[in-house]
Order: structure tokens, then C-alpha cells, then sequence
């Protein structure tokens, strides 16, 4: 059976995520800041602020297949009346990064080289359209820089899949705007349509995932050339 470790499980996507990998068989570890998640369906759950340092102790002895970097925290979201550039706190710019970046690369960094020795696993950062450079209209910039970031660790981490030349695959998956917290009762789109879209594109052959941006099973694609600020 394989093993997927999924970050932020007590509530949004989170669950929806836990319980399609569990209906397709994996056996779900999960981690978060909440202490007892209600209603997931996890087979072990320890409770990490992705803020902090990883302990190397953090599920020692398990071989994680699957990584799903999904906790995340949106800030500076101009629907809470604070999106602005210019009225952005230091403190919420770190916060923003020490969550949607530092965390998923420290968890990268811990699980990834033992896929690599393997030869097989996956890799799934929850990104954001937002995070293309093409998309940024001036606010909510650290969430948008923050996805950006995102962005670049699931290419990096790619490319070092791609020499491998094995059963290994990094990507990077936008939900949509969907029915969360962080999206409002006002989204339009399923979580669990969302979720179910993710553990799809994880079954994908590694040479058709590795190094996309996807948002739902359609490839999103990274950026457009050119200038994208003309006066
Ligand atoms: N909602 C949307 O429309 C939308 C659109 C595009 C992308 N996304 C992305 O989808 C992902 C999931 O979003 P969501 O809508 O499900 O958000 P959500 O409902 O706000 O849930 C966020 C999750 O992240 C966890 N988390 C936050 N800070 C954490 C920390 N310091 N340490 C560990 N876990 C932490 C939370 O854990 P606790 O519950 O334990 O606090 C929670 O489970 C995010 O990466 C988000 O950027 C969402």
C-alpha cells in the first residue's frame, strides 16, 4: 500500500485530499496546527507548524510515495479589506512565506532524496494561478510572490527528478477558486471535485506530469513571454 503525506488535513482541501487518496488506497498521514482533526481519515497525524523547523524525527522510518504540499495561508487577501502592496506587514510577508515555502521545501528537502534513492514518487505542490506572473494585478503580493516561490521549488525539484530518469514526478496543481475558508462560501467550485482532480493527476506516468502546472486535470502552464506591464 502506498504512503502519502499531505500537510494542512483539519479542514478546506485538506480533508478532500485525505479522503480520495484513502478511497484510491494509499494508506494518509497527515500533518497541521490543529491538535485532534475531526472527520479525516488518517492513518497517523502529528501536529507540525510548517512555520518551525521540521523535526528529522517527523515520521521517521516511513517511505512517504506521495508528498502533498498543501497548507497554506492566503494573508493578505484584499476580500478581508487588506491587499495592498504598500500596507503589507513585515511580519505577515514572513508569515506567508514561512507557511507556503519554507514549509514545503523544508518537508521537500526531508522526502524527496529517499524518492530519488528509489527511484519512484511524487511530489504536489497546491500552488495558485495567482502565483503566475502573467496573473498579478499589484495586490496580495504575498501570497502571489509566496506561490511564485512555490513555483520554482516544484521546478527545481523537477529537474532533479528529470536526471533520475525514473518513476518520479514534481508538479505543481491550482484548485480553483473553491469552497474553503480561504475561498469563501462565495467560490464557485468542489473541493472534492478538486481533490478529486489532484489523486488523478498523481496516477499520471511520471514523464506527463513532471515539471507542469495544472489547475484541475487541464495543464495551466507556467508564464507567457514578453513584457506584462505596458504603460
Ligand atoms: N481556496 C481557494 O480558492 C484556493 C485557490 C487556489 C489555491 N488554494 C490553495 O489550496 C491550499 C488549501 O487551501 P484551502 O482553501 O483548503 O485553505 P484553508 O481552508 O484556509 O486551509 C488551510 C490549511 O492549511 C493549514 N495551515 C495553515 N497554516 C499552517 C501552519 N503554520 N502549519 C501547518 N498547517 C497550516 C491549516 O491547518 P489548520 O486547520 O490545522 O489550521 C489548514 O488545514 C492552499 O495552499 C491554498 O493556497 C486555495
Amino acid at each position: 500500500m502506498p504512503t502519502a503525506l499531505v500537510t494542512g488535513v483539519s479542514r478546506g482541501l485538506g480533508i478532500r485530499i485525505c479522503h480520495e487518496l484513502k478511497a484510491a488506497g494509499y494508506r494518509v498521514l497527515g500533518v497541521g496546527l490543529s491538535v485532534a482533526p475531526q472527520h479525516v481519515p488518517l492513518d497517523d497525524y502529528r501536529v507540525v507548524d510548517l512555520r518551525e523547523p521540521v523535526s528529522c524525527e517527523l515520521f521517521a522510518g516511513e517511505a512517504v510515495d506521495v508528498l502533498v504540499n498543501n497548507a497554506g495561508v492566503y494573508l493578505d487577501d484584499p476580500r478581508g479589506g487588506y491587499g495592498d502592496l504598500f500596507a503589507l506587514s513585515l511580519a505577515d510577508l514572513r508569515e506567508t512565506f514561512a507557511v507556503n515555502l519554507f514549509g514545503a521545501t523544508q518537508l521537500v528537502q526531508r522526502y524527496a532524496p529517499p524518492m530519488l534513492a528509489r527511484g519512484s514518487g511524487r511530489v504536489l505542490c497546491v500552488s495558485s494561478g495567482m502565483g503566475r506572473l502573467q496573473d498579478a494585478d499589484g495586490a496580495s503580493f504575498a501570497y502571489r510572490a509566496s506561490k511564485l516561490a512555490l513555483n520554482a521549488l516544484v521546478l527545481g525539484l523537477a529537474r532533479h527528478f528529470e536526471r533520475r530518469n525514473a518513476d518520479l514526478s514534481a508538479f505543481a496543481f491550482c484548485p480553483g477558486w473553491i469552497r474553503t475558508d480561504m475561498g469563501t462560501r462565495t467560490a464557485p467550485n468542489d473541493p472534492r471535485l478538486a481533490a478529486e482532480d489532484l489523486v488523478r493527476l498523481l496516477k499520471l506516468p511520471a514523464a506527463r506530469s513532471n515539471g507542469r502546472f495544472f489547475r484541475g486535470r487541464q495543464e495551466l502552464g507556467w508564464d507567457t513571454s514578453g513584457p506584462l506591464v505596458v504603460n
